[in-house]
């Protein structure tokens, strides 16, 4: 899976330019799971764009509530039908605007109540890295997810997204042994939690054309979480190519 993350960027007519931009970029591709996640304001008409492309729409963040006095929040009832997924607990939900590990929990119970697959954003800070406390850290944030729910999703409903804090939006990547390290760690906890609870893990930070292939090309990173370079459509289509290759190895090595 390749999904990019176009955070606070774009105007409405140059989101919709970017999301044909993307279609064609991808078109082709085969055996890759790609989605947008453009703002709000752009989600009804994207929409159209994608209808038929197979290019799946998300949306950055959701409330918990279904309706009600929530000034400013979008609810996964008013998503659910036509968007796909949704992105919780992103660092910068966190670390911006202060959510907390209970919230992004209900987040996540309230799409999967509406039908929306959903993608949990985990990561360490440097200085919990720093500390020795990554494993810790992702583990406590994924707790707080389990801890809401009463059933463990099916594997296709969820999306996992490693995402080190440090290695976002700053240029500098996770090594390829890094992020499997963390990722493989993460598979572990689930399973250990979940019996046979198997979502794909994304890597997200600094994801670019140049690094795509290295980070795919470890076991257990099942794809990517891009910021910066799904603004830029040729090159997300780069790495959605590089998916699609590591995926046609792996079937080979099989
Ligand atoms: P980046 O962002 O690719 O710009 O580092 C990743 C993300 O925040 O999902």
């Amino acid at each position: 899976m390749v999904a990019g993350n176009w955070k606070m960027n774009t105007t409405v007519e140059e989101g919709l330019a970017l999301a044909r931009a993307v279609c064609a970029a991808v078109s082709g591709i085969d055996g890759v799971d790609v989605a947008v996640l453009p703002p709000f304001t752009h989600l009804w008409p994207i929409h159209s764009v994608l209808e038929g492309t197979g290019v799946r729409l998300g949306a950055q963040d959701v409330y918990w509530k279904d309706s009600g006095a929530f000034t400013g929040e979008i609810s996964p009832p008013m998503l659910a039908g036509w968007c796909d997924l949704t992105l919780v607990g992103h660092s910068e939900r966190r670390h911006i605007f202060g959510e907390h590990d209970d919230e992004v929990g209900r987040k996540f119970v309230a799409s999967l109540a509406h039908g929306l697959q959903v993608i949990v954003a985990v990561g360490e800070t440097s200085d919990e890295r720093d500390a020795g406390s990554t494993f810790a850290v992702v583990d406590r944030q994924l707790d707080a997810v389990f801890a809401e729910l009463e059933s463990p999703p099916s594997n296709d409903d969820w999306v996992i997204a490693y995402e080190p804090v440090w290695a976002i939006g700053t240029g500098r990547t996770a090594t390829p042994e890094q992020a499997q390290e963390v990722v493989a760690h993460i598979k572990q906890h689930v399973r250990a939690r979940y019996l046979d609870g198997s979502p794909r893990v994304l890597y997200g930070g600094s994801v670019t054309a140049a690094n795509a292939a290295s980070l795919f090309a470890e076991p257990d990173i099942d794809g990517a979480l891009v910021g910066g370079v799904s603004l830029r459509a040729e090159e997300f289509g780069v790495i959605v190519a590089a998916a699609a290759e590591a995926r046609s190895g792996t079937r080979d090595r099989v």
